[in-house]
């Protein structure tokens, strides 16, 4: 049996990322494409449990490099339990963010370094390289405003804007340095729009 396909999405906070994992959902059941929805950190009961340990505010103490670490063992684990079974049994496999996320959040806003977050990630980013990774590419501004309406002058909404600004800057570097695995598509159109497509990229790159 043919190998299935790897495709992975990926965006800022509020890119609109949920809404078009959705309606790809809908659209591969309607059309009963044999498919797995699994999402990083998480997918799998260790995977899960690391996640909660990265999220919870308890633990405000943990460092970046112990973070980057939890991402890339939540991932190893992740890919043992879901991904790599539903691949060898031909399903397409579509994940809710992948190693992308750690080069963004870890390496470029955290500063951890590409270098660094790259050698840890080796294994996805050689082994386990998705097929094809959707960027939805919109700025956390225009996320920002689309979401409550912006108050710039809010301290806090501040600093968290400023981290989120060098996710997204993280983002673009990924898609300049791996052009021909991520496509970027255009954030600010309205869902469907967006959907279409993603649709068109997905068929053009033979996962569908
Ligand atoms: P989640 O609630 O799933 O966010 P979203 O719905 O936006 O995907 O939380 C996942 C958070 O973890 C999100 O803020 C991005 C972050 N993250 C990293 O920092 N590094 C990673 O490698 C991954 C996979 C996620």
């Amino acid at each position: 049996m043919a190998r299935g396909k790897f495709i992975t999405f990926e965006g800022c906070d509020g890119s609109g990322k949920s809404t078009q994992l959705r309606l790809l959902s809908e659209y591969l059941t309607k059309e009963n494409v044999p498919h797995i929805f699994t999402r990083e950190p998480g997918g799998g009961k260790i995977s899960e449990a690391i996640r909660e340990i990265l999220l919870s505010g308890k633990n405000m103490e943990m460092t970046d490099e112990c973070e980057a670490l939890l991402y890339a063992a939540a991932r190893v684990q992740h890919l043992h339990d879901r991904v790599e079974p539903a691949l060898s049994e031909g399903k397409l496999v579509i994940c809710d963010r992948y190693v992308d996320s750690s080069l963004a959040y870890q390496a470029y806003a955290r500063g951890l370094g590409e270098e660094f977050v790259s050698k840890i990630n080796a294994f996805a980013l050689e082994e386990y390289s998705p097929d094809v990774t959707v960027f939805i590419d919109l700025t956390p501004e225009a996320a920002f405003l689309r979401k409550h309406g912006a108050d710039e002058n809010d301290r806090l909404e501040q600093a968290g804007m400023a981290f989120h600004k060098r996710v997204y800057e993280g983002y673009k570097a990924v898609a300049k340095a791996y052009p021909n695995r991520v496509v970027c598509v255009d954030g600010n159109q309205t869902p469907n729009e967006i959907f279409e497509e993603v649709l068109r990229v997905l068929k053009e790159r033979g996962c569908l």
